[in-house]
């Protein structure tokens, strides 16, 4: 069989550009270490409830403006149920799951993030507008995903 030039051009052209795709893909996937939104701390999801900080989950003040919380997501809520700051405050949010899949998301924030068993999912957002903000799960996790919320306070 004869191959015309151009086809043959074509044909090198594209068996390149698999081999350029599956390169990017190979290291954007495995050598960078793709992971969760996490920074690499780790907690068993069956003893989610009895390993601190998540026995007693909530805030931590941490200095004048920044605050840590703590929370657990769980079919089908997050606990706790409502956290209340002072407009200005940096919140780092650390989130694990003692289940399933869920999410954090908050609407009309950069704040969208998986939370994975087993992981300390990490986000962070400067809440500089008082209000109430809800917490809603974008993951679909069961019969109650649609009811699975909380509430961010923001108060002057
Ligand atoms: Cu949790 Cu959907």
């Amino acid at each position: 069989m004869h191959l015309h030039r151009y086809e043959k051009y074509w044909l090198y052209f594209g068996i390149g550009t698999l081999i350029v795709f599956l390169s990017v893909l190979g290291v954007g996937a495995f050598a960078m270490g793709q992971h969760p939104p996490s920074h690499d701390a780790v907690v068993d999801p069956l003893q989610v409830s009895e390993t601190p900080p998540f026995d007693d989950p909530g805030l931590v003040q941490i200095d004048d403006h920044t605050y840590v919380a703590n929370l657990v997501a769980m079919t089908f809520g997050y606990r706790p149920n409502t956290i209340e700051i002072p407009v200005g405050s940096t919140v780092i949010f650390e989130v694990t799951s003692e289940d399933v899949i869920h999410s954090f998301t908050i609407p009309g924030t950069n704040v969208n993030m998986m939370v994975m068993p087993g992981h300390v999912n990490q986000a962070t957002h400067t809440f500089t507008e008082p209000g109430s903000y809800l917490v809603i799960c974008n993951e679909y996790c069961g019969a109650g995903h649609h009811y699975m919320q909380m509430t961010i306070e923001v108060v002057e």
